[in-house]
């Protein structure tokens, strides 16, 4: 057992940085990342098989071409670590190199997971100790993205009878791999997975985060995905260009929602500028699962430019209106219906800050509805959404 005060030490080893280095969001999540990732489907059963399998749904199924470009491996690739402290992948994954290769020869980036804690989450190796050597193998393999999960540091204190990972603790932790990525000399995505604990949105992008978890872990129903990402609202100040908040993967396709629930998913995701990382089985799609993961218009307002995120505008019992404002000068709009009956909203001009008579589009219908008038309102069948998009 590691005693609480020689963690700290080795932590305090590593100084924060005098001053905010945010990544360069030119090449890195200039918009949200945008991919696939194994655990929320997978689980421990991800393997190299599954993982070029997905890679190549991800070309044929035209994702790839719609902006989904990581495929990032979740926990349960580690195996053990070498003599000289070297982590080395289990025997699901025999040459994490060569699948970087395969995944890189069709036009798509690898990502990986690792703890700051001994253990991952789900028991593999950390990187407790061996960050920058861990960086570095990373980059000879090939890979772009790093998922950094403190689960493991939590477990790790828990059993030197700590409660809490102390917030100084846990920047720590972040900037010395923050600081092991810079060093291995490849732009590798940051991705930190505290769950939100400390307000990690208003110092996430400090230890060089790319994107924070705000949030537990998402599950495959209705009322998880509505808890995690309505509780999304008062965040949208800090993300931008390079660094984002990210409310957790989708799981659009993996079976527990309708397809109506999974719209309400992806529309609020795209407002609140979130990380897009598909959590269901690429090569099994139904088309209904394509029409929401490929539809270019909400992906569109996901990514875009201005990177300025959407945030509510005002709720009615159980009817709620979000807005983001894009780049062209219009606006995106989601009345989200999530009553179990249906509901009718009248749209609050004011409230929106339209000044004038403006025009429409609904983004899943992909039509344009025409002018929209003070007083337009809407009858929202049970759980949907009416997600427009409106230009003055
Ligand atoms: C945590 C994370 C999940 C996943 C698992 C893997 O629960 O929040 O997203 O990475 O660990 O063990």
């Amino acid at each position: 057992m590691i005693k609480i005060s020689t963690l700290l030490l080795t932590l305090a080893l590593t100084a924060l940085p005098s001053a905010f280095v945010y990544a360069d969001s030119s090449t890195l999540a200039a918009t949200p990342p945008m991919g696939w990732n194994s655990w929320n489907h997978f689980k421990r059963k991800t393997d190299d098989a599954i993982v070029r399998a997905q890679a190549e749904a991800m070309v044929t199924s035209g994702m790839r071409d719609a902006g989904y470009v990581y495929i990032n491996i979740d926990d349960a690739w580690e195996g053990e670590r070498d003599s000289s402290g070297e982590i080395h992948t289990n025997s699901k994954f025999p040459d994490m190199k060569a699948l970087a290769d395969f995944v890189h020869s069709k036009g798509l980036k690898l990502g990986l997971y690792s703890s700051p804690g001994i253990k991952t989450c789900a028991g593999f190796a950390g990187s407790y100790g061996h960050e920058f050597q861990d960086a570095k193998t990373y980059a000879s393999w090939g890979i772009d993205y790093l998922k950094y999960d403190l689960c493991g540091l939590r477990v790790q204190m828990k059993a030197a009878g700590s409660d809490v990972v102390a917030e100084e603790m846990m920047k720590h932790a972040y900037t010395k791999m923050r600081d092991g990525l810079l060093a291995s000399g490849r732009p590798i995505l940051y991705s930190l997975c505290q769950y939100g604990h400390n307000q990690v949105w208003q110092w996430g992008a400090s230890v060089g985060g790319n994107a924070w978890r705000t949030t537990g872990d998402i599950n495959d129903n209705f009322k998880s995905m509505v808890s995690i990402g309505f509780h999304q609202a008062g965040l949208s100040k800090y993300a931008g260009p390079g660094h984002w908040n990210d409310p957790d993967m989708l799981e659009i396709g993996n079976g527990g929602m309708t397809t109506s629930e999974y719209q309400i998913h992806m529309s609020l995701w795209a407002i609140l500028a979130a990380p897009l990382l598909a959590g269901n089985d690429l090569t099994t799609m139904t088309q209904a699962t394509k029409d929401i993961l490929l539809n270019k218009e909400v992906i569109a307002i996901d990514q875009d430019k201005l990177g300025k995120q959407g945030d509510r505008v005002y709720a009615e019992g159980s009817v709620e209106v979000w807005s983001r404002d894009l780049a062209d000068g219009s606006k995106a709009v989601g009345l989200f219906n999530l009553a179990d009956t249906k509901s009718h909203m009248v749209l609050d001009f004011e409230k929106l800050g339209l000044t004038t008579q403006a025009k429409g589009r609904d983004l899943w219908l992909h039509k344009d509805i025409g002018a929209i008038a003070p007083g337009y309102n809407a009858t929202l069948p049970p759980h949907s959404v009416l997600l427009l998009k409106i230009s003055q």
